[in-house]
């Protein structure tokens, strides 16, 4: 009887419970033992009740809830060696050799080179006695599954992760509230979204919602007088008769010289500039936190019965699958190359080598 775990790693998304839930009941099933990891990798690394078996009940009202339930943590301890250790020992005693890991990249990153390092930690429990060899054998290989739960969407070989869209909804509503009372007063205002190094949310929210001007890492703006093109922009939709101005900011913009964009920046750059009478929102963790819109909870279910499906497929020699979508069908992926690819952009980025335009299925990409 298999026993597979599902934890949730890194910051929260929209829709991870739902994925634990499809995890849950999936395995139950398919007649697994399933298990939740509280508290992300440090929840593996502390072990005992940490590691819950759940039923089917358990995991009721996750559809429809915001954050994750069985709690996340950046976790340091994973990052070393002796935490994985401790990790294996608690997993070895839970009898559990499936992990299903919801998480961004840096987690998703770690949970291969845990199952890479498996059959090595195996062997140091065994030598320094924490574990007998009978207890080890039955183990011998890490089973690892991704989903990728990220409200970025800034993850390779996938065309959306888990939460982006609620995210992307709770901007667009923030900018619809902040554009009536824009044009109420006749003012502009600079949005600042998350995203990390990733445009993904700016530049939709942008088109949703008609700004005026988008700023995000993938693209920065061109040439030394982009401040006065800029404006000019701006000032041409005023002339045209438009009574609001929205500029969006992804935190992780950059200008042309790789320096970051900051909001406070285009704030004083239109009212000193345009005369605009400007305000500043930074929409910050409210974008991330709520309950996930339908697209989120369907596609974190469908992923998360796959995610068991690719369990119990997998075997020494399958490379560790990272469940994804394309072209609007749920799929699999080798998970170390998305993990690689997704590091190539961000290199690609600070090369100035600029892929907001580019096709990144394009093999031309990857040279
Ligand atoms: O990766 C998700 C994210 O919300 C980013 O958009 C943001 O930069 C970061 O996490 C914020 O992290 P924290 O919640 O730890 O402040």
């Amino acid at each position: 009887r298999r026993k597979i775990a599902i934890l949730t790693s890194g910051g929260d998304a929209p829709g991870m419970n739902a994925a634990v839930r499809g995890v849950v009941r999936a395995a139950i099933s398919r007649g697994c033992d399933a298990y939740a990891v509280h508290e992300g990798y440090q929840g593996l690394v502390d072990g005992g009740n940490m590691i819950k078996r759940m039923g089917w009940d358990d995991v009721q009202g996750y559809l429809s809830t915001g954050g994750t339930v069985i709690g996340t943590a950046r976790c340091k301890a994973f990052r070393e060696r002796p935490g994985r250790l401790q990790a294996a020992k608690n997993l070895v005693k839970e009898g559990i050799d499936a992990l299903v890991v919801c998480g961004g990249d840096g987690s998703l990153t770690g949970a291969d080179l845990f199952r890479a390092e498996w059959p090595s930690l195996l062997q140091e429990l065994v030598e320094t006695e924490e574990l007998t060899e009978e207890e080890t054998e039955p183990f011998a290989h890490l089973n690892i599954v991704g989903l990728v739960g990220s409200i970025d969407n800034d993850m390779a070989s996938t065309d959306i992760t888990i939460g982006a869209t609620t995210c992307l909804h709770r901007i667009c509503e923030s900018i619809d509230s902040i554009s009536s009372t824009a044009s109420s007063h006749s003012r502009a205002f600079v949005v600042e979204v998350m995203g990390r190094h990733c445009g993904w949310l700016a530049l939709m929210a942008g088109i949703a919602t008609g700004a005026d001007f988008i700023f995000i890492p993938e693209r920065p703006p061109s040439g030394d007088d982009w401040q006065d093109n800029m404006c000019a922009e701006i000032k041409r939709h005023r002339d045209l008769g438009k009574r609001k101005t929205i500029v969006i900011v992804s935190e992780g913009a950059i200008d042309n010289n790789l320096k970051p964009i900051s909001s406070k920046d285009m704030m004083d750059l239109l009212t000193d500039r345009l005369h605009l009478d400007t305000r500043m929102t930074i929409l910050g963790h409210v974008q991330r936190g709520g309950k996930p819109c339908v697209f989120d909870r369907n596609l974190a279910t469908m992923q998360g019965v796959e995610a068991v499906e690719a369990v119990l497929a997998s075997g020494p020699d399958v490379p560790s699958p990272m469940i994804g979508m394309n072209e609007n069908t749920i799929s699999r992926t080798d998970l170390m190359k998305a993990v690689a690819l997704t590091g190539d952009v961000a290199k690609a980025i600070a090369r100035k080598d600029f892929v907001g335009a580019m096709d990144l299925r394009d093999p031309a990409f990857n040279q």
